[in-house]
């Protein structure tokens, strides 16, 4: 595979940008594929090699890359200006189906990241209750700000980046996903705590899927101890189902985050809840939060245009393929005898070599990233863009189709064969 236009952009971007990258997850040794196009479920290098995008750009292309009426939409708009400093018709319009589509969600304030979103999803909580503990799940990663930059357990709290100070995380509880026996210990004993803020099926530590129940668990716990419960949907609102994770397990929480699919492949976050703690937000309430670009109408049209092209008939679909591939890939693991697994949602999958379950992060960390690297190489020379980590996740769009999942469960055999060798 001739990948020298990538290397040479590589070294060049070097210069410019740490690691030749403008955010960590896309560097890959020995230099990331710099991408010349995407078109549908594929992706293009600049040295015109083509590859099913199994990454879709962690997330937000639901519908692939250009989708026509996308494009038609941004396009329109443009002509009619790309940002306003004034609300707009677009911006209504995809607040409004937000508000019947997501059920805690009362009001919504739309922002530029999902990064944005937890963050002011957490002041917000933090105004709200006149508390000040946030309680995150080991693994949970919301974003690049400091009071959620943590992970470890209950009795050893790591902050994963230099520069977080003390203070900031000073008021952060870590608890394990999947276990609500410590959680409810701690929201007994700790009256501090004003938010348990969760991805309710973590997708930053590959996939995984709530125990039966933990999601009610929870919330009976919170709502038992007067915590609010914030659902981090960025990864999973628009995608698991047209409500979310929410729909999906019929667990409705204080609050959500959203971003990536709302945004039909702009910058975009968002975070939404009950009526009485979004009047609390500023200028209606005392708890300020702000951005130049929020609601900016291009990401409007587009993430209006993506949510509205989310039929029931393509939200079926991609639950169909997603269980074609959980059933071909089990069946190879259990079949070849080789010690790893699938976890799956709707349109969202990771296998984890190694390990013959996961369901928290200890688990996901303990799987072997060697040979998901190895895997990783393998189906880049095979023609399938992955996400270079274990702890990311594989997309899949209502642009791959039946015969695309087949070929990626078919090179899954291959490289399996390979690795028994
Ligand atoms: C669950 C979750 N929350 C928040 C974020 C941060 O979103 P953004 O990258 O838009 O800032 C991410 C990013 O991947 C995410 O997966």
């Amino acid at each position: 595979m001739n990948t020298k236009k990538s290397e040479e952009m590589y070294s060049m971007m070097l210069g410019l940008t740490p690691a030749g990258v403008s955010s960590p997850v896309r560097a890959f040794k020995p230099y990331p594929l710099f991408a010349k196009l995407g078109d549908k479920e594929i992706i293009e290098d600049q040295d015109g090699n083509r590859y099913v995008d199994m990454c879709m750009a962690y997330g937000p292309l639901i519908l692939g890359h250009c989708h026509p009426s996308v494009v038609t939409a941004v396009r329109k708009q443009m002509l009619k200006g790309c940002v306003y400093g004034m609300p707009s018709e677009a911006e209504m319009e995809l607040l409004k189906r937000i508000c019947e589509d997501v059920a805690c969600a009362d009001s919504v304030r739309l922002t530029n990241s999902g990064t944005e979103a937890t963050m002011h999803a957490i002041r917000l909580a933090r105004g709200f209750t006149k508390k000040s503990a946030i309680v995150k799940i080991d693994g949970g990663f919301h974003g690049s700000h400091n009071d959620l930059m943590v992970n470890g357990n209950g009795q050893k709290i790591t902050p994963f980046s230099e520069g977080i100070p003390e203070d900031s995380i000073r008021n952060t509880r870590i608890v394990s996903y999947n276990d609500t026996e410590f959680l409810s210990s701690l929201l007994e004993s700790d009256k501090s705590i004003a938010a348990v803020i969760m991805e309710p099926i973590p997708g930053n530590m590959g996939v995984i899927l709530p125990k039966k129940g933990y999601l009610s668990e929870v919330r009976r716990i919170t709502k038992e101890n007067d915590v609010l419960l914030i659902f981090d949907e960025v990864i999973t609102g628009y995608r698991v189902a047209k409500g979310g994770a929410q729909e999906l397990f019929g667990v409705v929480p204080d609050m959500c985050t959203m971003g990536k699919i709302i945004g039909g492949g702009f910058p975009v976050g968002a975070f939404a809840g009950r009526s009485d703690i979004m009047e609390m937000v500023a200028p209606s309430g005392p708890i300020y939060e702000a951005g130049t670009f929020s609601g900016n109408p291009i990401t409007a049209v587009a993430g209006l245009t993506t949510i509205k092209n989310m039929t029931s008939v393509k939200y079926e679909e991609l639950k169909r393929k997603t269980e074609i591939v959980t059933k071909a890939v089990n069946d190879i693991i259990n079949d070849k005898n080789i010690t790893a697994t699938l976890n799956s949602a709707p349109s969202m999958f990771q296998i984890f070599f190694g390990k013959e379950s996961v369901l928290n992060a200890v688990d996901a960390r303990g799987a072997d990233s060697k040979i998901f690297y190895d895997f990783f190489r393998f189906m880049l020379k095979e023609g399938f863009y992955l996400p270079p980590s274990k702890m990311e996740v594989e997309f899949l769009s209502t642009a791959h189709s039946y015969d695309v999942v087949e070929r990626f469960c078919e090179k899954f055999g291959q490289y399996v064969e390979i690795m028994k060798k």
